[in-house]
Order: C-alpha cells, then structure tokens, then sequence
C-alpha cells in the first residue's frame, strides 16, 4: 500500500508524495572517471564510502518512511562492492523504483544481465557528456567508447537506460546533434536528460580537501563552460524543439527550463521538479545529509532515525519553502509558480551576482 506520510515520536507527519520521491545514497566517491567538472569528488583528497550495513540501515529507514523509490548514486555505484546486495535488501523491503546514476564504464554484458535481473523496477543513467570529443575532454581520454559500450550491452539486456549529460557551453552547440546520436545510435535508450553544468564550492585545505580553482572560491574552474543566460536560453529552445519532433528530452530539476520555453512559446518541455523539494533527501558517502547530491550544505551526519529528524527540522522547512524575499516581488512570479518554481536559481548556476539567474533569463526572453 502507497503511504503518504511518516510516522516518527507517534505523530503521523504527512509529506505528500514521499511515495514517488527519491530516497538517494551516494554509495561511494571512489569513480573509473577523472571528470573536471564533478561535484561528488570536486577537490576531495580521500574517497569515503557507505559501509553495507550502514546503507542497509538507511534504506530500511527510508521504507518506513514511506519512500518506494530509491536512488543510488556516486562516484561510481558499480564499484562499491556492496551493490548487488543492497539492490537485493531494497527489492525484498518492497521499493518499487531502482534508479542508478553510472558512468557505465563497468557495464559489461553479464553485469548488465545480472541489474536485469531485478526486472522493470531497475532504471540506468548512463552519463555521456556529449560527443566523444566533448566526452573525453571532461572524462577523460578512452571514456566515451567505454561509456557507449556500457550502454549498448544494457540495451542488449533490455534494460531501461537513461543518457544523462551535462550540459555546458560547448555542448549547447552540438546538442541536436548529440541528441540524434544517442537516440540512433542507441536505439532503445528511453530518454535524454539534460543536467546544467553548476559551480561546486570548494573547501579549505584545513578540511582535508585541495587548493581552490584559481582564483575562485569554487572547487573547480568551469568559468568557460557555465552557461550565460543566453546559453540558456539556446539549451532550452534546443530542448523544446526536440520534444516536438519526438525525442524525449528533459532538463533535470530545472523548471526555469519549462516557465522558459513557455514564455517563447515553446511549450513542449515536460515538467520538473525544483532541485530542492520537500520529501527528497540524500545521505552522502561520508554520511552527510543534504538536500541535493550537488549540495555541501548539510543537515547532519546520518545515523539511526536521522532521516525523519531532518525532514521534520526547520532549517529543512526553510530549505525546501517558497521563498518570501525575491519571488513575491518579481514580475515573472506567476508564470514561475505555474510551473512549481517556488524561488529564486541557485547561486551556483554562474558566477554573475547581479540579479538572480532565472530573473536574467527570463528578462533576456521577454
Ligand atoms: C556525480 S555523477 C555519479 C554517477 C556516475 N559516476 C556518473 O558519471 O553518472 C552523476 C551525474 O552528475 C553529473 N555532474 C557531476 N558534476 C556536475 C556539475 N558540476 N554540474 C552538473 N552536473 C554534474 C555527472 O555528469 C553525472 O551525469
């Protein structure tokens, strides 16, 4: 049976939709890929990792809860040795959604066969962050080969794949193109979902992590590759247009993507959700709790009952709340809520402080 809400300390608190929100772990930061962009391993020196009883214990949590939908993550889930028997753990508790984030460098016929296995409930991101060219340059040289094999033996498998590419500048010029590749190429591949490249913040040295990008406080310098308002602008027409003539194209939780191709009349982008969202949650390889797998702003570190208690705290509320400060007083308001877009973008999207990034948009297309 559905359940709508969680009970913790005998008081039922409803959370509509926990149901059909994703439970994440990032299972590890350890990863077959170098990428110059990543926000998992951005500038980190160690590679923690879940134990199998500590991700056991979460996603046992997480059912009680009322999440039916489980979404695993990292570095590179198919290194952590513990996998298959976490899939078999969340498939005997009753989850009804698998989703894997890999790079499918490990996807080799008999370990796409075996995630087979767990049937239709079991759905594969692949990331390929463009053309080959492209591919390598962040990922590193030999990557995309591996990556295009990966996910022709999943589809030999009939496994259900995802190709999720993160979107900068020099993508948006070829994403048409790349858009015809996967979706001839791969034939059966059930959807692309963009992912806008975004800033990852650094942290001190004192912290165990590696000097800054140069000259920034972020992790990584992606200046060259963030996308301008106008970048944005170009994804999102791209986005739409391929809609219309049939490919199944998504931007992952960026619903200033669809209150975009709204207001240039380009209504055919599916909706999504903002990244940050009541119900949602990841516990992080060193069990850090955020709301988001790009964020390093933490709500705690997991252990035992944690997952209720940060969904019940308030600095969560005030987290995941329609924001009272901008929005009220914008005048693309209404067209944003009517598309669940409840406040402002995220700093993170680039490095122009001057208005919020959804306001420049937006202004740039009216
Ligand atoms: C962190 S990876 C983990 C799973 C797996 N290793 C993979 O490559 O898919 C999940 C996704 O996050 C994306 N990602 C990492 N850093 C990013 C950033 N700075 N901006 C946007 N997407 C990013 C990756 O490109 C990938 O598609």
């Amino acid at each position: 049976m559905e359940q709508s809400g969680m009970i913790t300390n005998n008081k039922v608190l409803p959370i509509a939709g926990i149901g059909t929100e994703n439970l994440s772990i990032e299972l590890t930061t350890r990863c077959t890929n170098e990428c110059s962009h990543c926000f998992a391993r951005a500038g980190r020196i160690d590679s923690p990792e879940l134990s199998f009883d500590t991700a056991q214990g979460i996603i046992a949590e997480g059912f009680r809860i009322g999440y039916r939908h489980l979404h695993l993550t990292g570095g590179e889930p198919l290194l952590w040795p513990h996998l298959f028997g976490l899939l078999d753990g969340a498939a005997s508790l009753g989850y009804e959604m698998l989703f894997i984030n890999t790079n499918g460098t490990l996807l080799t016929p008999d370990t796409a066969r075996r995630l087979a296995g767990f049937g239709e409930r079991l759905h594969l991101s692949i990331s390929l962050q463009g053309p080959e060219q492209i591919h390598d340059r962040f990922r590193g040289p030999g990557s995309f080969q591996k990556a295009t094999q990966g996910a022709r033996n999943s589809l030999d498998a009939a496994l259900s794949v995802f190709i999720f590419a993160t979107v900068g500048k020099s993508l948006v010029a070829v994403l048409p193109r790349f858009a015809e590749y996967v979706f001839t190429e791969l034939p059966g591949v059930k959807g692309l979902t963009l992912i806008q490249l975004i800033r990852v913040a650094g942290r001190s040295v004192s912290e165990g992590f590696k000097p800054l990008a140069n000259g920034t406080d972020d992790a990584h310098g992606l200046d060259r590759e963030l996308l301008a308002p106008e970048d944005f602008v170009g994804m999102v027409r791209s986005a739409a247009l391929l809609n219309l003539y049939g490919y199944p194209v998504t931007v992952l939780e960026n619903p200033l993507a669809t209150v975009a191709a709204d207001l240039m009349e380009m209504p055919w982008l599916p909706p999504e959700p903002m990244l940050y969202r009541n119900g949602k949650i990841v516990v992080m390889a060193d069990r850090s709790i955020t709301l988001a797998h790009s964020s390093r702003e933490t709500y705690g570190a997991y252990a035992p009952g944690a997952l209720s208690a940060v969904l019940m705290s308030e600095d969560y509320a005030r987290a995941v709340s329609p924001d009272t400060v901008t929005c009220p007083y914008c005048r693309f308001r209404s067209a944003c809520a009517e598309k669940g877009m409840v406040r402002p973008s995220e700093w993170f999207r680039d490095r122009d402080g001057s208005a919020p990034y959804c306001k420049r948009v937006l202004r740039l297309i009216a």
